[in-house]
């Protein structure tokens, strides 16, 4: 076992979302994953919707409700609008990983179950994590059907022309939780998963002329799971942060990081497929020439392309963040290439990345006074 809890990896991300159909066509076309399996009134399924998108080993899952306002899923969507409810890893045994977690202070949400059809049998249990948020323990060794009982092939084809995105899979994914929280979560992680606290930023470490953060990062000791927690620290305006939690109503998933081999060609694509990122200064490669760090890419290309290097550590890594995806300014994804074995999560582009976010906060009119 390569870690106490038997982790794999990542397996899906679950968004709650108004629209599953919509939302769906969104990741196919802008994001150019492929939609393979669906879950709906066509297999069986009354109350929910369901499409798994997916590209290399990313797996999006969007899944909106079928029934009013009794359904777990509307009520989520009622306060937090679309967003991330749970992302699965997936381990070798979910019994084990279970009891283990629970053993060691996680607050169960679903005990192990097993699901089956003819196609044989998944396993699935689910702790809290934040405050209405879930991490899953799937596993599908023994099941040869479409993702799990219940699915079947789409009834449609969601997309018929998109560029080729160059995603791979999830590197990391981020929480925001209110202030005085943070530590609280990676202990939790730390004890109920047996992660290990890797970066921890404190004050002054993360901060613009208005704001600040802390920002803790816990892992998997193999470091095949990477989980930063980020909550507000005292600034003279709002942070971004505050504003995510304002508008999120509570604690909860802010970013989800996609790896990709030529981040260049991945953000060209993007891009053609109409997905909108964070604006940089043209300062910022004034500054990155002058460092004279040898990274093998052609800077102008990443100006050309907007894409940010941090050269922090070991190797360097590039990367870019989406604009919030949804209607509410909580959700976004980021796009990352890790060269030459980078670990880090891009401290060095905070200042540029936090100034850039709060341009566009202010246009919102919320880069206020705390
Ligand atoms: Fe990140």
């Amino acid at each position: 076992m390569a870690n106490s809890m038997g982790i794999r990896g990542y397996h899906f991300v679950e968004f709650y979302v108004g629209s599953a159909k919509m939302t769906a066509y969104w990741f196919a076309k802008a994001l150019g994953l492929e939609c393979t399996a669906y879950c709906g009134p066509e297999t069986g399924i009354r109350d929910k919707i369901s499409f798994l998108l997916e590209k290399n080993n990313l797996k999006i899952l969007v899944t909106g409700p079928l029934q009013p306002s009794s359904s777990e899923i509307q009520m989520f969507l009622n306060l937090h609008g679309d967003g991330v409810k749970r992302w699965a890893v997936e381990v070798d045994s979910v019994e084990h990983a279970f009891s283990k977690a629970v053993k060691q202070t996680a607050i169960p949400v679903l005990t192990p179950r097993r699901y089956e059809d003819q196609d044989g049998f998944v396993q699935e249990a689910a702790i809290r994590l934040y405050d209405d948020s879930e991490i899953v323990f799937f596993n599908r060794d023994n099941y040869r059907g479409i993702f799990r009982p219940g699915f079947g092939k789409p009834n449609q084809n969601l997309v018929t022309t998109k560029e080729d995105t160059g995603l791979i899979a999830i590197d990391h994914i981020v929480g925001n939780v209110r202030e005085n929280e943070m530590n609280r979560w990676a202990d939790y992680f730390n004890k109920a998963m047996d992660f290990e606290t890797f970066i921890d930023f404190g004050p002054g470490d993360i901060s613009t002329q208005f704001s600040a953060l802390l920002s803790k990062v816990v892992r998997t000791k193999d470091e095949v799971i990477k989980n930063p927690i980020n909550e507000p620290y005292e600034g003279l305006k709002k942070s971004q942060i505050e504003e995510y939690l304002e508008h999120y109503h509570g604690s909860g998933i802010q970013h989800i990081a996609i790896s990709t081999n030529d981040i260049i060609s991945s953000i060209a694509a993007l891009r053609k497929n109409g997905v909108e990122f964070l604006g940089v200064p043209k300062t910022y490669y004034e500054d990155l020439r002058k460092k004279n760090y040898p990274i093998r890419e052609d800077i102008s290309k990443l100006e050309e392309h907007g894409i940010l290097c941090d050269t922090e550590g070991k190797g360097y890594l590039l990367q870019l963040f989406t604009k919030p995806i949804g209607d509410r300014p909580t959700f976004f994804f980021e796009i990352i290439q890790r060269c030459e074995g980078a670990e880090g999560f891009g401290q060095g582009n905070f200042q540029a990345l936090f100034e850039s976010i709060e341009r566009d906060q202010e246009l919102r009119g919320n880069l206020t006074a705390r």
